[in-house]
C-alpha cells in the first residue's frame, strides 16, 4: 500500500497516511487517523484541496477541461442524448435500453402534477419575489406532502423521491413565473417531451396554447443536460451534508436550491446578462476589463473564472455552438448582448490578468444569452438552471444514502475566539 509519511515537527511522532486512487484524477490522502493519532485537524478553507467523499457519477478534470457522467463525455451526450435520458444515466449509473427508457418516462409522467394544496403556497409570496425565493419555500414544502409516506432506508422510497423530485421541478418552476407575472396556474402535459412541457407551462394560456419551437427545445435540452450535474460544487454539497442527518430529500434539495441562487454559483447566468447590459456597447468593453482587473473595484467579469476549470469549460464550448445555431436560426444572430459576449471574451483571452490566472468562460457565460433569445425573463434564468440541475442533487443524494456506513457530515474548525474566560456580571462591565 502507498502512503504519505506525516511528521509532527515539534514532537517527531510520525503516522503513514494510505494514498487512495480513483479511476481518473488525483489521489488522495486517507488522513482519516489525523486526529487519533496526531492530534490535529487539517485547515482547508473552502475545501479547495479535500476530497468530501467517493462518487461513481461525475468526473471532472479541470486541467483539461473534461466534464464526464458516469464516463460519457459530456460533448457525446449534449450531441447525441437528450434531459430525460441523461437523467436515467446520472441516477442509475447506465444508459437505458429502449424498455427501461419507457418505463423511466412513464413514471416520471405520473408524478408531474402538484397536490392541489401546494397550489396555495404561491399567493403567500410577495407580488415582485425572486423566483429563486419561491422555489425555495415551495420545494421546502414538498416535503410536507411526502413526509408519512417516506422511509429514508428504503432504497424504492428513495427511488420514488427522486422521480417525484424530477418530476415536479419543472411544473413548480413555471407556475414561480406565472404567479409573478400574474398568469393563470398551467397544468403540465404528458403528450409532449420534459423541455416541451416545461416551455408549454411556462408560456401557454388558457386562451392561447403555446405552439412547441423545436429549435428552442433543442437549445433548451442541451443547455439542461449541461447543467444537470457537476459533482461537489456548492449546491450539491449542500444536498449531502443536509441528507447526512437523514433529512428529508425535499428539504435537502430546497437548501440546494438556496446555495445555487448566489452569483458566484448559479445566479452567475443572471449576473452575466445584467452585466452585458450594464456594458451596452462593444466600445465600453476596454473600460470595463481595467474595472474587472482592479482590486479595488468589487466588479468581476461575471461568467468568468471557475473553481475547478483552469482551462475553457467544456460545457461553454457547447453551449457557445449552440447559441450561435440558436441564434442564426431565429434569425436574431446580430444580438447585440451576443456581439458584446464575443468580442469580451475574446479580449479577456488574450489579456494577462485572465490568462495569468487561468480564468476562462464557464458555462454560464453564454447560457444566460440562449435563455434571453428564447424570451426567458431574467430572474427565471437560475431557476431554470435548479431545474435541470435537480437530477444532479437526488442522485448524489442517493448514492450518499446507499453507502454502508453513512455518518453525518461535520467539519471541524481552527478556534480563533476568545481564550476562556470568567463572566462579569453587567454592574461590572
Ligand atoms: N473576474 C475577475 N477576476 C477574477 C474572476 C473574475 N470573474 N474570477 C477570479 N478572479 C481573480 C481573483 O480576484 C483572484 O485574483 P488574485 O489571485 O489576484 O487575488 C484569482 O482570480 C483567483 O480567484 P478566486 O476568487 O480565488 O477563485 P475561486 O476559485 O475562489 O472562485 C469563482 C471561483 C467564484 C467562480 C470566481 O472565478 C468568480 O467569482 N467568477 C465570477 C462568477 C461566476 O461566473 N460564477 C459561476 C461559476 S460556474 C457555476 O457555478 C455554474
Amino acid at each position: 500500500m502507498d502512503t504519505v509519511t506525516i511528521t509532527d515537527n515539534r514532537t517527531g511522532k510520525s503516522i503513514e497516511c494510505p494514498i487512495k486512487q480513483g479511476t481518473h484524477g488525483p489521489d488522495v490522502i486517507d488522513c482519516q487517523t489525523l486526529y487519533k493519532e496526531l492530534g490535529m485537524f487539517t485547515f482547508d478553507p473552502a475545501f479547495v484541496t479535500t476530497a468530501s467523499c467517493e462518487s461513481k457519477i461525475t468526473f471532472i478534470d479541470g486541467d483539461k477541461g473534461i466534464l464526464l457522467y458516469r464516463g460519457y463525455p459530456i460533448e457525446q451526450l449534449a450531441e447525441n442524448s437528450n434531459y430525460l435520458e441523461v437523467c436515467y444515466l446520472l441516477l442509475y449509473g447506465e444508459l437505458p435500453t429502449t424498455t427501461e427508457m419507457e418505463g423511466f418516462t412513464d413514471n416520471i409522467n405520473r408524478h408531474t402534477i402538484l397536490n392541489e394544496g401546494l397550489l396555495r403556497f404561491y399567493n403567500g409570496f410577495r407580488h415582485n419575489a425572486h423566483p429563486m425565493s419561491i422555489l425555495v419555500g415551495v420545494v421546502g414544502a414538498l416535503s410536507s406532502y411526502y413526509y408519512d409516506a417516506m422511509d429514508i432506508n428504503d432504497p424504492e422510497h428513495r427511488n420514488r423521491s427522486a422521480l417525484r423530485l424530477i418530476a415536479k421541478m419543472p411544473t413548480i418552476a413555471a407556475n414561480s413565473h406565472n404567479y409573478l407575472i400574474g398568469h393563470p396556474y398551467v397544468y403540465p402535459r404528458n403528450d409532449v417531451g420534459y423541455v416541451e412541457n416545461l416551455m408549454q407551462m411556462m408560456f401557454s394560456m388558457p386562451n392561447r396554447p403555446y405552439e412547441i419551437n423545436e429549435v428552442a427545445v433543442k437549445a433548451l435540452e442541451i443547455m439542461m443536460i449541461l447543467h444537470a450535474e457537476h459533482e461537489q460544487n456548492a449546491s450539491t454539497s449542500t444536498v449531502r451534508l443536509a441528507g447526512s442527518s437523514q433529512a428529508h430529500p425535499f428539504s435537502c434539495v430546497a437548501g440546494g436550491i438556496a446555495t445555487l441562487w448566489g452569483p458566484a454559483h448559479g445566479g452567475a447566468n443572471e449576473a452575466v446578462i445584467r452585466m452585458l447590459q450594464e456594458i451596452g456597447d462593444v466600445k465600453n468593453i476596454p473600460k470595463y476589463i481595467e474595472r474587472f482587473k482592479d482590486k479595488n473595484d468589487p466588479t468581476r467579469l461575471m461568467g468568468f473564472g471557475h473553481r475547478v476549470y483552469k482551462n475553457y469549460d467544456p460545457r461553454a464550448k457547447i453551449i457557445r455552438n449552440s447559441c450561435h445555431d440558436l441564434l442564426n436560426a431565429l434569425g436574431t444572430a446580430d444580438q447585440p448582448l451576443f456581439e458584446i459576449a464575443m468580442e469580451l471574451e475574446r479580449i479577456a483571452l488574450e489579456d494577462d490578468y485572465f490568462i495569468e490566472r487561468k480564468l476562462y468562460p464557464n458555462v454560464d457565460f453564454y447560457s444566460g444569452i440562449i435563455l434571453s433569445a428564447l424570451d426567458i425573463p431574467l430572474n427565471m434564468f437560475t431557476v431554470l438552471f435548479a431545474v435541470a440541475r435537480s437530477v444532479g442533487w437526488v442522485s448524489q443524494w442517493m448514492e450518499m444514502m446507499n453507502e454502508e456506513n453513512l455518518r453525518i457530515g461535520r467539519p471541524r474548525q481552527l478556534y480563533i475566539g476568545a481564550s476562556q474566560r470568567d463572566y462579569v456580571s453587567m454592574k461590572q462591565r
